[in-house]
């Protein structure tokens, strides 16, 4: 066990958190999506470490942070020009592009491909950081593999005490879903994973994108992912999920049923429409798609707190984070879901 210092957003203790990294530690910081484990992406061996830490497969690739768009071009080669208008429109923001890697960033953080996530946070906190490190930061989510993704630091602090060197304690992070992925890399831009940046406002921006496939369901055995994250079962609460899926009248009435069948079992609802159920503990998920996405990885850990066996969450696409939502709460649910 490593002891693990908890830091504020100070430009003290940042300044501090900058100093780890450059010398290959590991720090756990806020972004505006969820909070990230980082290191330098220029050391080998403190990729390694993340690896370690979290407990994730080697052959899944870290995002590359940096602090301004001018960072971009130390570690991608080739800025097609679609990708250079997304990185106009939206950052700094929730979205993370795929481009041509440079020879700087080691094979341990893209897992030997030759392409490069790039990510610049709005988060203040993250991009000062990265500057006080002077170096591009590699992070996945802070999470343990597997578990709902950090977006507060007691999620952080749960997972990740005793297992690497510090935790910035940046409050709650305001987006609630990882950052949108789009590949740059190939022909046609794809959406690899939806989040904060919405479909929508990418074809708005002239950007001629299209959605993989893999998005809402598992991806087949035999088959090779363009994300590697998308063949792990991720975010998944200890509790089981299923997601009912549908309007109001038809969900409720459905959940009620389902929480009859499960009697004597402690009973979770997720609900967008409101606490209409007896003998089960409720969390709200808020009533639009963005409130819900903001609420659903600590809403999945508090039933895990609160000892809650079966988890029903309510569930309909609302608005331009619709598909963000969607695509963790599958995920999460092992792909249980009841359409009615
Ligand atoms: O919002 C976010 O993106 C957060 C914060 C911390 O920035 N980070 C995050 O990282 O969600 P992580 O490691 O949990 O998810 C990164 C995803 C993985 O599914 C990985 O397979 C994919 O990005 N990825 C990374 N590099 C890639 C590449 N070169 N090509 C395709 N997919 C890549
Ligand atoms: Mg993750």
């Amino acid at each position: 066990m490593m002891d693990t210092k908890i830091l504020k957003t100070t430009e003290n203790d940042i300044k501090t958190a900058g100093e780890i990294i450059r010398g290959g530690g590991l720090v756990a910081f806020p972004t505006e999506t969820v909070y990230g484990l980082g290191a330098s992406a220029y050391d080998a061996d403190a990729a390694k470490k993340i690896y370690k830490a979290k407990g994730r497969p080697s052959d899944n690739p870290l995002i590359v942070h940096v602090c301004d768009k001018a960072q971009i071009e130390e570690v991608a080669r080739e800025i097609p020009e679609n990708a250079l208008r997304a990185i106009e429109k939206f950052m700094p923001g929730p979205i993370t592009v795929i481009l041509k890697k440079r020879d700087t960033i080691p094979d341990d953080v893209t897992a030997g491909l030759d392409t490069v996530a790039v990510r610049c946070p709005d988060n203040e906190t993250a991009r000062m950081l990265i500057s006080a490190a002077g170096v591009p930061i590699a992070a996945p989510s802070a999470n343990i593999s597997g578990k709902p993704s950090p977006t507060n630091s007691k999620h952080v602090i749960n997972d990740m005490t005793g297992r690497i060197d510090a935790i910035i304690n940046g409050g709650n992070c305001r987006v609630g879903v990882e950052s949108t992925i789009v590949d740059f890399s190939s022909d046609k831009p794809v959406i690899l994973r939806p989040g904060g940046v919405t479909y929508d406002a990418l074809r708005e921006a002239g950007i001629d994108v299209v959605t993989d496939k893999n998005i809402f369901q598992s991806v087949s055995e035999n088959e090779a992912p363009k994300c590697p994250g998308m063949k792990y079962k991720h975010y998944a609460p200890d509790a089981e999920v299923t997601v009912v899926e549908g309007e109001k009248d038809a969900v409720q009435n459905k959940i009620k049923e389902l929480i009859e069948e499960n009697k004597g079992k402690i009973i979770g609802v997720l609900a967008m429409y409101g606490a209409e159920y007896d003998d089960a503990v409720i969390l709200a998920a808020g009533e639009t798609n963005k409130e819900y996405a903001k609420n659903l990885f600590s809403a999945l850990r508090e039933f895990d707190e609160l000892g809650v066996e079966i988890v029903f969450a309510e569930f309909c696409e609302r608005d331009g984070y619709g598909p963000a939502v969607k695509n963790r709460l599958y995920k999460a649910a092992a792909q249980r879901v009841i359409h009615v």
